[in-house]
């Protein structure tokens, strides 16, 4: 349904490199839809809008010790670490299985410079499946890089580049982390660096303990929580993006319906993706693709794009 379709490409960039085009808004979050075949069995993936795959590093990596997650009310918290197999066990084994020509695939990016994001980003750019990269700057559980690059505005722009430099026609979207003073100054940076889009939010620092062991619940101790406990958050970091940048933007944060898709579509936000919930119900994102048409047809919306951002303050 052409009222549906999201392009993700900024009015005042000029035309170059391959559009990204969405067929719905809905699309899955790194590191809850596995590499999105597991989720074949409850839903078409064609349906989808598109499928961001589990975060992906230059060599395989084990991810942090057990247990790493831990449910929190109405959230998790979880510190997996992007455990991963690698991008070329990745390329080798999993994308040929997904459907590319129907779906946008997006992989999501983690390195520990901006030198090794740039290879990781050529790897990638080389690979006919692959319709854009999406750049993760905000994993809060691991030592090196994740969280801290998206916590400097200098070096977020750093990586931006190094990515850029490298995707070739691929779109380029950085994903940003909640927890920074000013979330517009990193949007900015990474706007000015040639990101095409951002997507926000990852998840929110957190902890949890227990009085008995006196230990915390997760190995790692401090984790990231998600799910619908985070969405006011994310909701005002994306309203706040959005007015702070011309490049679109991607909802990311506790969204567990269509109409939480709406409230992200009416502060701006061009796409969604649906994360945690997909743990609460492996169909959510399949069932929330559905669901939007008939929603807008009870609201009366006729057509996304005229939604968008149409926030009355
Ligand atoms: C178990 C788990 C693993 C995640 N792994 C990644 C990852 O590899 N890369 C990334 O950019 N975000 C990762 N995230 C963050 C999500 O993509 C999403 O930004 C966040 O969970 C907020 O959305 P939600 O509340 O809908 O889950 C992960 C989240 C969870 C819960």
């Amino acid at each position: 349904m052409e009222r549906f379709t999201v392009r993700l490409t900024a009015a005042h960039k000029p035309a170059g490199g391959k559009p990204l085009v969405f067929k719905n808004p809905v699309l899955t979050a790194s590191g809850t839809f596995g590499y999105g075949m597991e989720f074949a069995p409850y839903g078409d993936l064609t349906h989808l809008g598109g499928i961001v795959v589990k975060g992906l590093s230059l060599r395989p990596r084990p991810g942090n010790p057990l247990p790493r997650v831990a449910e929190t009310p109405c959230g998790m918290l979880n510190a997996v670490g992007l455990q991963n197999d690698g991008v070329e066990s990745f390329l080798k084994n999993k994308l040929p299985r997904l459907p590319w020509h129907e779906t946008p695939i997006i992989a999501n990016l983690y390195a520990t410079s901006p030198d090794e994001f740039g290879e990781l980003a050529a790897i990638l750019a080389a690979e006919e499946g692959i319709a854009g990269l999406e750049v993760n700057i905000s994993c809060p559980n691991v030592k090196n890089g994740g969280i801290l690059f998206g916590q400097d505005p200098k070096l977020a722009a750093e990586v931006t580049e190094a990515v850029k430099k490298h995707a070739g026609h691929l779109p380029v979207i950085v994903k940003l982390s909640p927890n920074v003073t000013d979330i517009t100054v990193i949007a900015r940076a990474a706007e000015e660096a040639g990101a095409d889009a951002l997507s926000c939010i990852n998840t929110l620092t957190g902890m949890a303990v227990d009085v008995t062991t006196r230990k915390p619940l997760l190995a790692n101790v401090i984790g990231g929580l998600s799910g619908p406990a985070v969405k006011p958050v994310a909701l005002r970091c994306v309203w706040q993006v959005c007015n702070a940048v011309k490049i679109p933007v991607i909802g990311i944060g506790g969204i567990t319906c269509a109409r939480d898709v709406l409230e992200f579509i009416l502060v701006g936000a061009h796409a969604v993706q649906i994360g945690t919930m997909n743990f609460i119900r492996p169909d959510a994102a399949f069932r929330i693709a559905e669901e939007l048409p008939q929603l807008c047809q009870q609201l009366g919306i006729k057509n996304l794009a005229d939604y968008r951002g149409t926030l009355q303050l």
